[in-house]
């Protein structure tokens, strides 16, 4: 397989960003003209940003699957797709070819046929990381049906909802699932989940961890016996097929879930042809793949990051994509680096929590680890500190590797801003430049546009890329004033952003009521929500304070009116309930009990001083006296934890 579209020089970068200015039609078709089509598009693009509108590709059809697996068989059938490391190391890695990927993934398109499941009816999936996902990911857009993954540590409330908002009538899950020394009881979550559910007509259940489960009559299946089933349909003398769905190049491929400032978490709408070509085209030139190389991206995939990275991207090239199971600091801190070894590892992508949380361990993980298959290392979710990023370059890539820092977003599909490896030189802290077809801009509070260098402002994208959100599902509207209407005519990315000296950006976090903990989005509205369901909380506010792990840690401000209960036990209590409404994720770090909370004269909570508070800077408080009542802010300064 070979990569035409790769760019390999600096001039190449600047000749195809230039024509991505002038020409992205023709830009965008060259670069689509290197896929699968059962048909080619009649119109590469049509758009407005005030519905909005975007088509990319509009008449072609094709199925993402055969770009996948089918193209590929041909010449690298044998060749390792993915490699499956499990959470304990003592447990067989599993390697699976394309022919093997090819075959299970037509037995999930023959099962979820078998069951009634049609092109467009959503499928919800809540697994841990075993190859089976990625047999139900591919197995669902074989044949049309919207899969929504849901991470494996959302709450079953968290699950209620989306399947809810999505209207699923499937879900396809595990038994149980292991990540360090913890068992996940995935199973009894969705059973949960379901109590009240009207909608979903069958689960489908793979073993993992033999954990002991309920299987309700008529709508709880095996994953083993139906799959089995399916091998028998799917193959005919010696011959594996399940025929791919002829999909429109705007069908919709997937639904997931990310949090915004409002209480409720939005569904994202991505499409068929414009994200296969956005994250092919992204992981072959931001990380500069050759074919063979091994690459192993540490997210899990119920985010965008393991959608785009783990599966899409690198199946769509071709390469062989390194699932893990577990998580780095089990057995010990050196997992990442023992895989890597093991199997020669040529690009790690990972996000800067992880790195400082390895940070932490010491060399001694490191230092007898043969790290010399690694060609490049990568950056996402957040912004990387100085430190981190000095410490990732010097001892993992041994200050050979170049580290492409990748900005973008769930909604953005694949990589948007970010060196190329190797191409286009990296600068510490700087996700540095617009991949050719990204066109940034910076505007200010009132959406004038900041030209010129060394400025700071709002991040915006002027242009539809391929890979752009399409909707938020079930919800135009509400696609439409969260991105499109704060600034007309541009999508507004929620994040602040600096352009230096030479044009490089660096992302410096979200300028809206959204954290980011771990390198993962949680909502301050949706926080605060769960917290006032615990009876005996009045009221509470929810902000960031900068944490040296997680990037962001959750404080909480908490007006609680139940005086039977000890403070220790109260917060325990609270943090129960957050687990509970949505997962262990969003457990506030601080938690301070208040009389009052800062407002306005109508009503509005002052964040703006409660992240001073809580970022310690309570001499710099700046004007309170728009406030209700000033008093209240000295006595939280008082209470500070
Ligand atoms: C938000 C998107 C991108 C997939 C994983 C997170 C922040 C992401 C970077 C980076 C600085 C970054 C932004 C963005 N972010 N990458 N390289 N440097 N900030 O996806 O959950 O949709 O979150 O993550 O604030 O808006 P997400």
């Amino acid at each position: 397989m070979t990569y035409p579209y790769q760019i390999k020089t600096l001039q190449q970068y600047h000749g195809a960003y230039k024509l991505s200015e002038e020409n992205p039609e023709a830009f965008w078709a060259s670069i689509a003209d290197h896929f699968i089509w059962h048909k080619k598009w009649d119109k590469v693009l049509d758009w407005n940003f005030t519905e909005p509108k975007v088509e990319w590709f509009k008449g072609g059809q094709l199925n993402i699957t055969e770009n996948c697996i089918d193209r590929h068989l041909a010449t690298r059938g044998e060749e390792p797709a993915l490699i499956w490391e499990p959470n304990n190391p003592e447990e067989r890695t599993r390697v699976i070819t394309y022919n093997r990927l090819h075959k299970r993934v037509c037995q999930v398109a023959q099962m979820l046929t078998n069951l009634g499941v049609k092109k467009g009816d959503r499928v919800c999936i809540y697994m841990g990381m075993v190859p089976e996902l990625t047999y139900a990911i591919l197995g669902c857009a074989r044949i049309g049906a919207v899969h929504s993954v849901i991470f494996g540590g959302f709450s079953a409330q968290s699950i209620a909802d989306r399947l809810e908002d999505a209207k699923a009538e499937y879900i396809i899950t595990c038994d149980g699932a292991y990540r360090g020394n913890k068992d996940i009881p995935l199973k009894s979550v969705i059973d949960d989940a379901l109590i009240g559910n009207k909608l979903v007509k069958k689960v489908i259940v793979y073993t993992r961890t033999r954990t002991p489960i309920s299987m309700i009559k008529g709508r709880d299946l095996w994953w083993e016996d139906e799959m089995e089933h399916a091998e028998q349909q799917v193959e005919k003398e010696g011959k594996v097929s399940f025929p791919a769905m002829p999909m429109e190049a705007e069908d919709p491929l997937f639904i997931l879930y990310t949090s915004g400032s409002t209480g409720k978490p939005k569904g994202v709408v991505h499409t068929v042809a414009g994200y296969m070509v956005w994250t092919t085209y992204t992981f072959v030139n931001v990380f500069q793949y050759q074919p063979g190389q091994v690459h192993f991206c540490t997210a899990d995939i119920g985010w965008i990051t393991g959608h785009s990275y783990i599966v899409y991207g690198p199946l769509s090239a071709g390469g062989t994509s390194l699932m893990f199971e577990g998580i780095p600091t089990w057995p010990d801190a050196g997992r990442f680096w023992d895989i890597i070894d093991k199997h020669k590892v040529a690009i790690l992508y990972t996000a800067p929590t992880a790195i400082r949380s390895l940070m932490g361990f010491g060399l001694d993980y490191v230092k007898d680890k043969d790290l010399s298959s690694l060609k490049v290392l990568g950056s996402v979710g957040e912004p990387i500190n100085e430190e981190a990023w000095q410490w990732y370059f010097k001892n993992i890539g041994k200050e050979r590797c170049p580290i492409v820092d990748t900005w973008w977003q769930t909604e953005t599909g694949g990589i948007m801003i970010s060196n190329l490896a190797g191409v286009t030189p990296h600068k510490p802290v700087y996700a540095t430049l617009p991949l050719p077809g990204v066109h940034p801009i910076l505007v200010d509070e009132n959406g004038n546009e900041i030209t010129g260098n060394s400025v700071s402002g709002n991040l915006c994208i002027k242009h539809p890329w391929p890979g752009i959100i399409r909707t938020t599902y079930g919800d135009h509207e509400r696609c439409r004033t969260n991105y499109f209407s704060t600034y007309p005519n541009l999508y507004f990315t929620g994040d602040g952003c600096r352009r230096d000296e030479e044009g490089n950006y660096r992302i410096t976090g979200r300028v809206d009521d959204v954290l980011n903990v771990s390198g993962h989005r949680i909502g301050t509205a949706e926080v605060e929500n769960a917290i006032n369901m615990h009876s005996g909380v009045v009221e509470s506010a929810v902000v960031g304070y900068p944490h040296d792990i997680k990037g962001q840690g959750i404080y909480a401000y908490v007006i609680y009116e139940g005086s039977h209960h000890e403070e220790n036990l109260t917060r325990q209590d609270i943090l129960q309930t957050v687990s509970r409404i949505i997962g262990p994720i969003a457990k506030p770090d601080k938690i301070q009990f208040v009389t009052g909370l800062p407002k306005t004269r109508s009503g509005k909570i002052m964040r703006r001083i409660l992240r001073k508070i809580a970022e310690g800077e309570t001499g710099n408080i700046g004007d309170i006296s728009t406030l209700l009542d000033p008093n209240v802010v000295e006595e939280i300064i008082n209470g500070v934890i």
